[in-house]
């Protein structure tokens, strides 16, 4: 617990804490999608992370690839079993979300934009279903 602590504010402070220049944001949301900013704080799984993971459901509802995701009650589950609280960034999903390893779906954001930075904080600060 203390370790995921401190890895929570290590990774705010890297994420968030940068004012002007911050060495991740290698790129804004992709066009077409919605530029939403990072929201501060504890991030919340229901209204900051399944909204942005709203449009995976499209082809994974079906269990695309075997992951199986409907967007519903399953969905923290789902996403648990596709993350890496250690070390975010290796995170399953936010690789296939922004199009790594030939992720059949494509890319939805692109790594460093707000959307994955939403995720990666929630990931980070233990992902809990909250
Ligand atoms: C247009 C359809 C489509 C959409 C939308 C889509 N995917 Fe996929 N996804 C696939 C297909 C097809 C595969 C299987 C091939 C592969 O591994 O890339 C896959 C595979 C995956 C896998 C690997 C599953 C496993 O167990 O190996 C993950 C994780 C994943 N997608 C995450 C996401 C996330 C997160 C989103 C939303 C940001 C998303 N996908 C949106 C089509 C889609």
């Amino acid at each position: 617990m203390f370790k995921r602590t401190l890895l929570a504010l290590g990774l705010s402070v890297a994420l968030i804490g940068c004012g002007t220049y911050n060495p991740l944001d290698r790129g804004d949301d992709l066009p077409g999608g919605s530029n939403l900013e990072v929201p501060s704080g504890p991030l919340s799984f229901s209204s900051d992370v399944k909204p942005i993971l709203q449009v995976c459901a499209t082809c994974h509802s079906g269990g695309a690839g075997g992951w199986v995701y409907a967007g519903q009650a399953e969905a923290h589950g789902a996403v648990l079993a596709v993350i890496d609280t250690i070390t975010p960034e290796d995170s399953e999903l936010l690789i296939k979300a922004t199009g790594g390893g030939g992720h059949g779906g494509g890319s939805f954001f692109n790594v460093g934009s707000d959307k994955y930075q939403t995720v990666a904080t929630w990931i980070a600060e233990g992902a809990e279903n909250n």
